[in-house]
Formats: structure tokens, C-alpha cells, sequence
């Protein structure tokens, strides 16, 4: 509980920095800390929202395990709470009741809420406003917003930020150069990329971290990559060519010596032959696509891996002989040597990439721009031109902290740390307070973290430890506070392990210190219809790109069989159509729309389980689904416009206008509108996008019910048209609100 609320408040000035859940945790919080006896930081009141409407809009829960503390019986507990807290909920909630073994029911008073969402303000501008077509959502000034935030947002609908900010870091994305982003990824970005905008929205400053793959081992296939494949695109050759000598190269990596050497035989002339051609000097100008870059680094790869031990060899520039699986290692050395040629090749195969990346993350709707890109080449070559090499800084630091013999157990972790030297490699072992090893492998073992190779490379948990470093103390915000309070990595569960001992390692030696939140968020895979891990029809990894082309070709698919069926009912009901929609426009409405049914169909999970990928499910019109959630809003929005019509463009926000909550489905329309605020802490506290997702959902639900047995247009008067009409827009604003949150714009018209 986050004690934002000051006991000279009122509720109502309370209830602008925190939930109406928060203040009723705060207020129970109190009365069960005087019952027990306790704290009030260490009483849990256990207020939840209530599981059926029939027992009030929440729930205090306390009653039953506090009577076994206090060895009293649940119902009288139960009746102290209510006669400690009651007083302070006079102007809240109706009087408290007691239920079944000791559950205090509470109901808000529809004064309460009528008030609350009275006090949300008119957006700055009326949406649709300047509208120039049924796209534009929303005005275009620019409400209050955090310093250092890169995104507007023009509507707040009556939220206030946080008042004690904080410095995040959300990483997430972190494609590898030289390889298309495919379908892992994307749950990453999409992730990532709603826990950013809730972050920055709560009015934390918020800095997104694209932690690429861009430096390691594998540099040296990359570059030679790009070299083979533009030799052969300067050479004319088919690329196909390229991709069927791959393919049958793959197949050879388990022949015979012999077999391979052969095969090796004519690819080795032609490396040679093109070494020694000045000619081919001349296209490293030549324009090269991330698809034939990884074709390059893919048959590089291969090609070292049918090698192996083959002795096959390639004649250099300077016409020695040179061991073919021995080159892209030496490429490798020399790029992390500084060497100028290699590392101009990099930088190309990087910028190739990252232009890759943000083709895709421009029309998916990220946020990630190449300001947020920082790879793991940053800690090795160092940034801002002060050119430290950060993880040989952590070697040293490790080696200060934990010493050849291991230093003592760090205060607080009670872990101690060992570095130890593993034939010729560096290792980190950790050991909790017993002495026992904190990690070991299935059979037992100790497990140990390598953080530098016998060849003096350095791995991945390496630079994973100089990131976490740079990100606690040197990384710059734009408020010009330094350092992170709270780290947060979106990455697959199968990398928990390694999260778990670089964290643990990095607090053992005191990087990582309780006064700041680094937390690893996992998310589990997503399926095809075989219950297996997504593949294309052909066995290969489904491409982003590929997938996000045919979200758009369905969803246009979609929406024409849907003008078409309208065409034919001639349906004057659905008020949604109430406009016909050029080709132009319901193309950018199928490219909304898809992309849309992609993201949410992922973000409606719970983000550990694992998911379905199914076309016809994200794209339905009815269920929780993003199409059904945009004909929501543009729903809304229509009935709003008619009845606006109706009574020529009313002020629905004038001080007179007040909200009638009469009707028990207005009253729980109201309810789920004053639940906004708690639905986006708890997303922001526990990193839970879905519980973004139900919440829209339901609020829909609600609004249709709301709809159904409350007329806006035919209502009985003025007063309460207004009152419905005002609904109606905030219902329209949460929505659109909500759904900005989760990476999606909504559509005016549809
Ligand atoms: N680039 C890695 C991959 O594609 C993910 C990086 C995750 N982040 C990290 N800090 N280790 O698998």
C-alpha cells in the first residue's frame, strides 16, 4: 500500500493520487492495525474487489485469519474492524456489512461515485474534433505530462501521475543483428512495449532499453556474410543458388570427412577466386537486405560447421592458405581488435538491422526508437566516446568483491561470492549463508556462471552484469537524475536461470542493492494449432514481418466482408456504419485492425502461459478480442454523435450536467469507470497487461448492458440524456485511454 493519502485530505483530494481501492485499504489498514494491535505498515486488510455485485463492490477478508491470531471468534473481529473503520467511511460507503463467517461487505454510495467521475474534467479537446476522417482520435493539445517521457498523451481522463516518480528502465525487444525478428520476439516487444507506456503514463520516467544482439562470437560469420553475399550479388548470381548450396550443405554436416571435403571443394575455389578479385572491392557500397545479410551469416555458419576438421582451405589475398573454419573466429578477433575494415563491415550488417527493426516497430505501433537502442557492443566498446570496456571492468570488480578465496557473505544476502579459475576460464560461484551452492544443475551439481572464456572472450552473463551496472549508476535520465530505481528485462522464460544467477551474483557483490527493483518478466511461448511451438506451414520460424502483412490482409478481408453484408441488409440499425469508408481509408482501418488483433490477442493472456496463434480467433467481432474492442469504441462514439445531433452539440461537461445513477446498470457502468485507476497501479505494480485487457472487456460488457436498458437518445428528459451522454463519453475515453496503453489505436468510425 502506498500511503499517498494525507489524513488532512479529503477523500476526494485523496482519491486523485490513489484508488478508491487504495483509500479503502488505507482506511481498513488503520482499524485492523488498532484491532490487532499491530503497525499499520504491517497490517494486510485484505480489501479485494467483490467476487459477485450481490455482496457490495468490495470486500474485507481480514475478519477470518486475524480471529486465529487474536483467538477470538471471526464475526466478532469482524464487527470491531467495522466499528473502528466505519466513522472514517462515512462519506464512502453505505454502512458496512457483515456476511457468512466474517466477511465486511462494502458498498460505495452512488453519491460517492457520481461525484468521483463528476470531477474528471472535459478533455482538452473533444475528440474527433478536428477529426479528418473517421481516423483521428483525440485532440491535440497536450495535457500536464512527466518531463522526459517521449509520448503524448492527450487524455488523462482525470488521472493524476504519481506523486514520488521513479527512474525505470524497461528493456525489451533485443533482436540479434543479421537475423529477421521473428515470433519470440514479438512477445517481447509487444510486452515491453505496454509496460512502458503504463510506467510513463503512471508518471514514472521511464527509459526503453533495446538491448540487441549486436557483439559475441558469432560478429565474425556476420561480417563474412555480408561479404559472401554481396560477392555473389555483384557475381549475378540467384540468390536461390545461395539457398539451395545452403541447403545441401546442411544436410552434409554429419557425412564423412571425405563427403564434406569434397562438397567444400568448389565453395573454397570460389571464396579464393573472389579474395583475390579487386573488382568485388568496388560493391561494398551495394545495397544489401536483412533477408540476404542472414542467407549470408546462415551459410557462413554452415559452412564452418561442414568444415570441422575437413582441413579444407581457401587461398588469402596475400596468398597463404588459410583453414576455412578458422576464418570468421580470426574476423571475430580482429573486429574486437579495432580493426578498421571489420569494423566498418559491422557497423553496415548493424545498420541493416536495426533499419530492419524499425520497419517492423513503426507499423506495430512500438515505441522503440534507435535512441533506445543499446546493444551489447555499448559495454565492450564503450559509448559516449569514453571508450571502456565495461566487462573487463566487471572481471576486475568480481575479483575485488569476491577474490580468488571468496570474500565474505555480503551483508543483508548472506550470499558469498567465488570467482575461480576453470581451466583457464573464469567462473563465479555463489554459496548462501550455510555454504551451500545457490545454484546447482539437475543432478545436483554446483553450477557455476562463466564470465570469461579460457580465449579471453566474454559471455553473455558478462555483459548482462556490466548492463545492470551502467543502468543503476550511470545511465542519464532526461530529468537529469542518474541511475535507475527499478530495472525491468522482458525476455522468455527460458532465460530464468540465467536472470537468476546474474541478479543474484550482481547483489552478492553489491551492484544490486535493496533500495532498487530489478525484476525479470517472463512470458511463455506462443503455440500453432498443434499445441507445438508456432512454425510455418514448412517447418520454418514464422517472420514478424510476414506476420504482421497478413494481419492486414485478413483484417481487410474482414471489414469488406463485413461492408458487403451491410450492403446487403442495407442495415440502418448498425450504427456503426454510419458513414461508408473510401479504399484508401479501409485499408489504414485493416492495417489498425490487424496489427490490433495480433497484439491484443497476445496481451489478453496472463504473459506465462502459453498461447494459440489463431487467425479466426483474434480477428472475431465478438469476444475479447481487439476488433470487438474497436467496435466498441466506435460504437460509443456513434451513439454519442446521434445524440449529440439530436440536442445540438450539448456541453455534457457543463457544471450543471450531474450523473444519474439511478439504474442498476448505470450505477455499474459507473462503478467499472471508477475502477480505472486501480486497474493501471496494479498493471504497473505487477506487470500484468492482461488485467489491463479484462478490464476492458468487462467495461464494454458493462457499457452494452448499460446501453441496452438505459435509451441515450430516447431518454426520458434533457437531464438525463446528459447524464447518459456523459456515460457515454467517459466510457469512450476509458476505452481509448485503455487501449493506448496497450499499443492500439482506436478508429472513430469503423
Ligand atoms: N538477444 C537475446 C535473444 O534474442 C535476448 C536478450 C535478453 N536480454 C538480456 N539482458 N539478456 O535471445
Amino acid at each position: 500500500m502506498r500511503p499517498r493519502h494525507k489524513a488532512a485530505d479529503s477523500c476526494f483530494t485523496a482519491m486523485r493520487y490513489m484508488s478508491i481501492q487504495d483509500l479503502l485499504v488505507h482506511e481498513f489498514s488503520v482499524a485492523v492495525a488498532a484491532v490487532a494491535g499491530v503497525p499499520v505498515a504491517t497490517a494486510d486488510a485484505q480489501v479485494r474487489p467483490a467476487g459477485d455485485p450481490k455482496f457490495g463492490d468490495y470486500q474485507c477478508n481480514v475478519a477470518m485469519s486475524l480471529a486465529r491470531t487474536l483467538k477470538s471468534k471471526p464475526r466478532d473481529v469482524a464487527q470491531r474492524i467495522k466499528d473502528a473503520v466505519e466513522p472514517q467511511l462515512a462519506d464512502i460507503a453505505e454502512p458496512l456489512e457483515i456476511a457468512g463467517p466474517g466477511f465486511i461487505n462494502i458498498r460505495l454510495k452512488d453519491g460517492l461515485l457520481a461525484q468521483y467521475l463528476g470531477e474528471i474534467p472535459a478533455p482538452l479537446s473533444e475528440p474527433g474534433a478536428q477529426a479528418t476522417g473517421s481516423l483521428a482520435a483525440g485532440g491535440t493539445a497536450q495535457e500536464q505530462w512527466h518531463p522526459g517521457v517521449a509520448w503524448p498523451l492527450t487524455d488523462r481522463v482525470g488521472l493524476s501521475p504519481v506523486e514520488q516518480p521513479q527512474r525505470v528502465v524497461v528493456e525489451y525487444s533485443q533482436p540479434n543483428i543479421a537475423k529477421q525478428m521473428h515470433v519470440g520476439h514479438l512477445r517481447s516487444t509487444i510486452i515491453g512495449d505496454v509496460l512502458a507506456r503504463v510506467l510513463a503514463f503512471e508518471g514514472h520516467e521511464v527509459v526503453r532499453q533495446n538491448h540487441i544482439g549486436d557483439w559475441g562470437t558469432q560478429m565474425g560469420a556476420v561480417i563474412l556474410g555480408l561479404w559472401y553475399i554481396r560477392a555473389r550479388v555483384g557475381r549475378g548470381a540467384s540468390l536461390d543458388a545461395v539457398r539451395a548450396l545452403q541447403e545441401r550443405l546442411r544436410k552434409l554436416s554429419d557425412a564423412p570427412v571425405e563427403a564434406r571435403r569434397e562438397a567444400l571443394q568448389p565453395i573454397c575455389s570460389e571464396w579464393s577466386e573472389d579474395l583475390q578479385d579487386q573488382s568485388l572491392d568496388a560493391l561494398s557500397g551495394v545495397a544489401v537486405t536483412l533477408e540476404q545479410l542472414e542467407l549470408g551469416y546462415v551459410f557462413v555458419q554452415t559452412l564452418v560447421t561442414v568444415a570441422e576438421g575437413t582441413g579444407a582451405t581457401v587461398t588469402n589475398r596475400d596468398r597463404t592458405e588459410e583453414r576455412l573454419e578458422d576464418i570468421p573466429r580470426k574476423v571475430t578477433r580482429m573486429l574486437q581488435a579495432g580493426d578498421v575494415y571489420e569494423r566498418t563491415e559491422w557497423q553496415k550488417a548493424r545498420d541493416i538491422s536495426l533499419a530492419y527493426c524499425q520497419g517492423i516497430y513503426g507499423p506495430l505501433g512500438v515505441l522503440l526508437t534507435a535512441e533506445d537502442v543499446r546493444g551489447e557492443s555499448f559495454y565492450s566498446l564503450g559509448g559516449n566516446n569514453d571508450r571502456r570496456d565495461r566487462l573487463q571492468e566487471v572481471l576486475q570488480g568480481l575479483h575485488e568483491k569476491f577474490g580468488a578465496t571468496g570474500g565474505s557473505p555480503r551483508e543483508g544476502t548472506g550470499v558469498r561470492g567465488e570467482v575461480r579459475d576453470h581451466e583457464g576460464a573464469v567462473v563465479v560461484y555463489l554459496y548462501n549463508d550455510k555454504g551451500e551452492p545457490l545454484f546447482k544443475n539437475p543432478d545436483g551439481e554446483e553450477l557455476g556462471m562463466i564470465v570469461q572464456k579460457s580465449d579471453g572472450a566474454y559471455l553473455y552473463a558478462t555483459t548482462d552484469l556490466a548492463a545492470i551496472r551502467f543502468r543503476l549508476k550511470e545511465l542519464r535520465f532526461l530529468s537529469g537524475g542518474v541511475g535507475a530505481q527499478r530495472v525491468i528485462y522482458v525476455t522468455d522464460a527460458r532465460q530464468k536461470l540465467h536472470f537468476e544467477m546474474f541478479f543474484a551474483c550482481a547483489r552478492a557483490a553489491g551492484w544490486i542493492t535493496d533500495a532498487v527493483r530489478v525484476e525479470h518478466v517472463t512470458f511463455g511461448s506462443v503455440l500453432g494449432g498443434d499445441r507445438r511451438p508456432l512454425k510455418t506451414r514448412e517447418g520454418g520460424t514464422v517472420k514478424l514481418r510476414e506476420l504482421l502483412d497478413e494481419a492486414e490482409k485478413r483484417a481487410l478481408e474482414l471489414l469488406q466482408q463485413r461492408a458487403a453484408a451491410a450492403e446487403e441488409r442495407r442495415d440502418e440499425k448498425d450504427d456503426t456504419a454510419d458513414r461508408s469508408v473510401g479504399e484508401e481509408e479501409q485499408r489504414e482501418i485493416a492495417r489498425r485492425v490487424g496489427i490490433a488483433a495480433v497484439k491484443y490477442a497476445d496481451l489478453r493472456n496472463d504473459r506465462n502461459s502459453d498461447y494459440v496463434f489463431d487467425w479466426d480467433k483474434m480477428l472475431a467481432l465478438t469476444g475479447n478480442t481487439a476488433p470487438y474492442m474497436m467496435y466498441a469504441y466506435a460504437r460509443i462514439r456513434s451513439i454519442y454523435r446521434k445524440a449529440a445531433e439530436r440536442i445540438g452539440s450539448p456541453d455534457v461537461y457543463a457544471p450543471g450536467v450531474t450523473l444519474a445513477l439511478g439504474h442498476p446498470a448505470e450505477r455499474a457502468l459507473a462503478l467499472r469507470l471508477a475502477r480505472l485507476r486501480e486497474t493501471i497501479d496494479a498493471v504497473a505494480a505487477d506487470l500484468t497487461p492482461h488485467v489491463l485487457c479484462t478490464y476492458l472487456y468487462d467495461l464494454a460488457a458493462d457499457f452494452m448492458r448499460f446501453y441496452e436498458s438505459c435509451p441515450v437518445l430516447a431518454a426520458a428528459d434533457d437531464a438525463s440524456r446528459l447524464s447518459r451522454m456523459r456515460l457515454c463519453d467517459l466510457a469512450a475515453r476509458t476505452l481509448r485511454l485503455g487501449l493506448g496503453l496497450l499499443g492500439i489505436e482506436v478508429i472513430e468510425r469503423m
